[in-house]
């Protein structure tokens, strides 16, 4: 098959997945349990390279002491406990203001974020600017962004379970430092881990949900709005209500 079909039809089925999870293969659907997608996930085999331990003077084990980002990064980012830290170019550790009352979660980086070590700079990153300006947020003044998993996954696929899980602390550790009053979740990958849910996006979206005090939205992924410009409307419809709730609950409140 050549390869901009096999693009295509890979990422078509990707949106599917995005809006209706798993509604749509619900009987096909299987439990693995995390360890076992770890011991047989492909992606080893993908980058062909033995999982090198580094020495320990270069990842600080007691990262979770740290009391500012800048701190956390510099103990973090040379991590490699997963294949992805192994074949990344730059860890993307996240970007925007340390003080930020919003949280924008996205998945992974892409090939462009790899290069320059910061989240959402190709042409999503550019459509999730478009977005925040249009209700009045900056990425630099307004929000912090990060991701998911800090390394980027191959051929931009999902992260798998197991990388998730070595990662997903470290975005858990921003948020205890960060301290956001609100959370806007890109996309599916982004969602069900930080709800630990196995919701659709199509279920999620146009609500709000309390994790931990913090009011969590959930939109689209803006590489999903790329690719389905009719989503547009509705990211609109949801990030108009994120902006009322701001102004309504968190603007000018100590
Ligand atoms: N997509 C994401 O989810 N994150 C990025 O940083 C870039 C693209």
């Amino acid at each position: 098959m050549n390869t901009d079909l096999k693009k295509l039809i890979t990422e078509a089925l990707s949106d599917q997945s995005s809006l209706f999870g798993d509604e749509l293969l619900t009987p096909l659907k299987v439990d693995i349990p995390v360890e076992k997608v770890a011991e047989s996930a492909p992606v080893f085999n993908f980058f062909n390279k033995e999982k090198t331990k580094l020495p320990e003077s270069e990842f600080n084990e007691n990262w979770t002491s740290a009391s500012s980002l800048e701190q956390l990064d510099k103990m973090i980012n040379s991590c490699k406990k997963c294949a992805l830290g192994e074949a990344r170019n730059k860890f993307v550790f996240g970007v925007g203001n340390p003080k930020a009352d919003i949280l924008v979660i996205g998945e992974g980086p892409g090939a462009d974020e790899d290069a320059k070590g910061e989240p959402f700079v190709g042409r999503a990153g550019k459509l999730l600017d478009d977005i925040l300006d249009a209700i009045d947020f900056s990425r630099k003044k307004d929000v912090y962004i990060a991701n998911i998993v800090k390394c980027r996954p191959p051929n931009n696929r999902n992260p798998l379970p197991a990388e998730v899980k070595e990662c997903f602390p470290y975005l858990m550790k921003q948020i205890e430092i960060i301290q956001p009053k609100m959370i806007l979740c890109l996309g599916l990958v982004a969602a069900n881990n930080l709800l630990e849910n196995k919701m659709s996006l199509t279920k999620m979206r146009g609500q709000f949900f309390d994790w931990n005090n913090i009011k969590v939205m959930v939109t689209y992924h803006p590489a999903a709005l790329l690719r389905n410009p009719n989503w547009k409307r509705g990211c609109w419809e949801d990030v108009k209500l994120f902006r009322k709730y701001y102004d309504e609950n968190v603007a000018g409140k100590v």
